[in-house]
């Protein structure tokens, strides 16, 4: 049997990374120049792959010879965990040396293990391999976990990170994080005396794969897909590289289990429903890690595109809200990272179609009928934005499009996977 080349389920191996070369480069750049940093973005776009991939090149670069990395995934980290504990796991690697090439640590190391690994002894510690030209660089990985720490989160902890990263050569960081350097400033704002803790990190955005990065990753499918498959899977995914892989995979499953291949529109529904299945809960994660601006944007763009396919007429909402400026800075981010783009009408749509079939699930499970649909809006944020009479107009709409969308996302699947179908069969004859 062959093995089937996409994989979803875990963080990847340096070699089967679909290479992200600009963010390499800023990223190898701060590991050089000694500036903190973190890798921000949503769930699964590549965050643990890309610190192993990056550790995994200046391992072995002369440009970091006398360099010390340590990797620490907090989701081993204990809740009790205390700050001597941490610094115990992370200096692991490091003491490996005390007894040979780090002999000149020997004493502050111990005097640093006696104080219970207090930010003045670190920093003693740090200023002697600084001196002897060392450099010590620490990869946290899930910091998201540690905002709502027991111990961790606190002042001493966040404190002695951001002031040794920010002041010594020889010690540096880099993380990564669900969460955006405003909101990391905001979920420790309380603990923090002086200046956000965060603002001396470089951010590093993990955005979805270009459309030249994408063919790449499709292609380890070798002879598996065709051109149609390619558009299928770009379609379903939008360059999400999550969502590429577990198409991919699906798709590639579907072929190497079924030989009698013919009737396109049935073989993509298959696949898109037991792609979706899959991604469900996917979605719902990436939802609940937005906050409320970024949902009622998408939402409203959603409501446009469902509108634009299933009403072959374009509602714009935006033209009822009473302040379309508060929407510019959203909606910039969301195109910004690919979840949204323009298409050939000038119109905003969100650019994976499997998360517009679970957003119209999501809009159909919360809104049954008139009342419901203002309760939504209100719990969205979604109310103040329109006005009066609009809401009227809006409540039409959505009622209207309830009736078309019928039983949501499956009806979704069905029309795109019978259009797909049909454009394989348009080129084929
Ligand atoms: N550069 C890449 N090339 C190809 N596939 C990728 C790449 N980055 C991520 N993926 C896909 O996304 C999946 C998730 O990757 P990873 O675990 O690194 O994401 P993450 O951002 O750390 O997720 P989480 O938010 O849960 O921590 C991988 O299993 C793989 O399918
Ligand atoms: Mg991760």
């Amino acid at each position: 049997m062959i093995n089937n080349p996409f994989i979803f389920k875990r963080p990847l191996k340096p070699d089967e990374f679909v290479n992200r070369e600009d963010q390499i480069n800023i990223g190898l750049r701060c590991l050089n120049n000694s500036e903190p940093s973190v890798v921000i973005g949503d769930p699964h776009i590549g965050k643990t792959s890309f610190l192993k991939y990056l550790l995994n090149i200046v391992k072995d670069d002369k440009n970091f010879s006398n360099t010390i990395f340590s990797f620490i995934d907090t989701q081993m980290i204990g809740s009790e965990f205390t700050l001597s504990q941490f610094w115990k796991e992370a200096f692991a690697p490091l003491k490996k040396y005390v007894h040979d090439q780090l002999s000149f640590l020997y004493e502050i190391f111990e005097l640093v293990e006696k104080n219970n690994y207090g930010n003045f002894v670190l920093e003693k510690l740090f200023l002697k391999l600084e001196n002897h030209d060392w450099r010590y660089m620490l990869f946290i990985d899930e910091l998201d976990f540690l905002f709502t720490h027991k111990v961790l989160n606190s002042a001493e902890f966040w404190g002695g990170l951001r002031s040794l990263s920010s002041r010594l050569d020889s010690f540096n960081i880099m993380c990564a994080s669900r969460k955006t350097i405003i909101q990391m400033n905001q979920l420790t704002a309380e603990i923090s005396a002086g200046s956000p803790f965060f603002n001396t990190f470089m951010r590093i955005p993990l955005y979805n794969l270009t459309e030249d990065n994408s063919n790449i990753l499709i292609k380890r499918s070798e002879n598996t897909f065709f051109k149609h498959d390619y558009n299928f899977i770009k379609e379903i995914s939008g360059g999400h590289p999550y969502l590429l892989q577990t198409a991919s995979s699906k798709l590639w499953d579907f072929y190497n289990i079924n030989i009698d291949i013919n009737n396109y529109s049935n073989i993509y529904e298959k696949v898109g429903r037991e792609i979706f299945n899959e991604l469900e809960s996917h979605f719902l994660d990436t939802w609940n890690n937005w906050d409320n601006a970024f949902r009622k944007v998408i939402t409203i763009i959603a409501l446009e595109q469902l509108s634009d396919a299933q009403l072959s007429h374009h509602f714009s909402i935006e033209r009822l809200a009473e302040t379309p400026q508060d929407f510019l800075s959203e909606r910039q981010k969301l195109l910004d990272s690919g979840i949204i783009k323009k298409n050939g009408s000038n119109n905003y749509v969100v650019t994976s179609k499997a998360f517009l079939w679970w957003l119209a699930d999501e809009i159909k499970r919360n809104v049954r009928d008139e009342s419901e649909f203002k309760n939504w809006l209100q719990i969205n944020e979604i109310d103040w934005v329109i006005t009066r009479g609009n809401k009227k107009k809006l409540i039409k709409f959505v009622n209207k499009l309830l009736d078309v969308v019928g039983k949501g996302s499956m009806t979704l699947i069905q029309s795109f996977a019978k259009a797909m179908g049909e454009e394989v069969g348009k080129n084929i004859h």
